[in-house]
This record gives C-alpha cells, structure tokens and sequence, in this order.
C-alpha cells in the first residue's frame, strides 16, 4: 500500500510533508514529490498547484513513478450548501466537473465525452474518511458530491448555476480531475476538504481568514485517515 496525497497549495500539504519520516524529495514538472512514512503508512505528498491540469498531472506522475495504490486529494472548498458552513467537513461520495459543456452533442452539463458525469470515490475510504473527519470535527462531516472547475466562485449566480448543474456540496478547482485521472488509471481515491468559504460574494473576504484554520482541519483528518487505513489493510 503506498498513499499518494495531493493538496493544491503550500497550506494545504505542509503539515503533512513536515509528518513525514525517512523523507525523499524529487521534482517533476515543476512539483516537489515528498516521498516518507506518513504515521506508519508509506506515503507521497505534493502540491499540485492549482486547477484540473496540474492536478491532474500529478497524479499521472503519483502513479507511474511512485505506484502509488490510493489517492487522497485533500483541501480546502466553498460550501454549496446552507447546512455546512465554514470549517466544516466534506468527503467525496463522488466528484464532478462543473465547467464541462458538450452539450451541444447531447452531453449533459460536466460531463466529458466519453467519460463518466461523475467519478465514484472508494466506499471504503469514504467510509474510513468519514470516521477519520468525526474525529476531529465531530457532527460536522458530510458525505456528498464534490465540484470543480477552474474557477474560484465568489459570486451567488455561479454558485447557483453549479448547484444546478452538479447538486454537489462543495466547490473547489482540482477534486474532479483527480477524480478523472484516478479512474483513468483504475486507483480508487477520496477527497477531503473543509468548507473556508461560502462561494459566494462573501467569499473573498472569508477565504483569507479562514484558509489556514481549514487546511490545518484537512491536515489532521488525512493523518487520521492514513491510520485508519493502515489499520484496515493489516487486517
Ligand atoms: N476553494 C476554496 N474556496 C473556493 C471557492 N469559493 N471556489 C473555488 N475553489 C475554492
């Protein structure tokens, strides 16, 4: 079992990069892959940077240079929901894009041609990150669908299109196309992000406040999540 783990920004893996123990560091295309034991568990961490290409690169990467055999993409979103607010949890039923259209060739709206409409995420490690997000943040873990698109959304009419488009909880710029990558390569993945910010016209002033408070909530529930697994293959 080897754990790859994808997070967007510095905040967002440093955490879990300074956890790491006997570690090696090694940079393709442009990204630094920090390879080490992650609470008992061989691991790789790297900042992809944002949005779905360079997410997408760096799983393609995870698996053909490091083998990795599951994938966490963890971070921060904006809620698509009244009920979750910030700092609260959300792990991935599934993921879908928000900003794909060929619906002029009879696709629905965020879907790929040729491609599923959404990307189902492991149930077990759905199951594991639910119980590694309670707890941290107990009550505040919700199970559902992840956007993204390669925009930050800080106005209510693109938060509402998406809604419509996806019925997701959350929106963020890289969970779909790790999810897409992931299923191309036929490794089973989940993603866990905390809620920084509204995406709406708020979204700009909470996003900086609370960024920090939320990647360091998604720091430890990953560690937990590792534990978790580890646990679950050794059985
Ligand atoms: N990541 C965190 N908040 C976001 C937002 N509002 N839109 C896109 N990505 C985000």
């Amino acid at each position: 079992m080897k754990l790859g783990i994808i997070g967007a920004m510095e905040q967002e893996v440093e955490t879990l990069v300074s956890l790491l123990e006997n570690k090696r560091t090694v940079e393709y295309a442009g990204s630094l892959f920090c390879e080490g034991v992650l609470d008992g568990v061989d691991a790789v961490v790297v900042r992809c940077g944002i949005g779905k290409v360079n997410a997408a690169l760096c799983v393609q990467i995870l698996c053909d240079r490091f083998g990795v055999t599951h994938l966490v993409n963890t971070g921060i979103a904006g809620s698509l929901c009244s009920e979750l607010d910030i700092g609260d949890l959300v792990i991935s039923r599934d993921a879908m894009y928000h900003d794909a259209q060929a619906c002029v060739f009879g696709y629905p709206a965020g879907q790929v041609p040729g491609m599923p409409l959404t990307y189902e995420a492991d149930t077990q490690m759905v199951r594991l990150a639910v119980e590694a997000g309670e707890s941290v943040n107990p009550g505040h873990c919700t199970v559902g669908r992840v956007a993204s698109g390669d925009q930050f959304v800080s106005e209510k009419a693109l938060k509402e299109q998406i809604i419509a488009i996806t019925q997701a909880l959350c929106t963020e710029m890289e969970g779909a196309a790790i999810a897409h990558a992931a299923y191309r390569n036929g490794i089973p993945f989940v993603i866990i992000r905390a809620i920084s910010d509204k995406a709406d016209d708020s979204a700009e002033m909470d996003y900086p406040s609370f960024e920090a408070v939320a990647a360091r909530r998604c720091a430890a529930v990953t560690r937990a999540f590792a534990t978790l697994l580890k646990k679950k293959n050794a059985q």
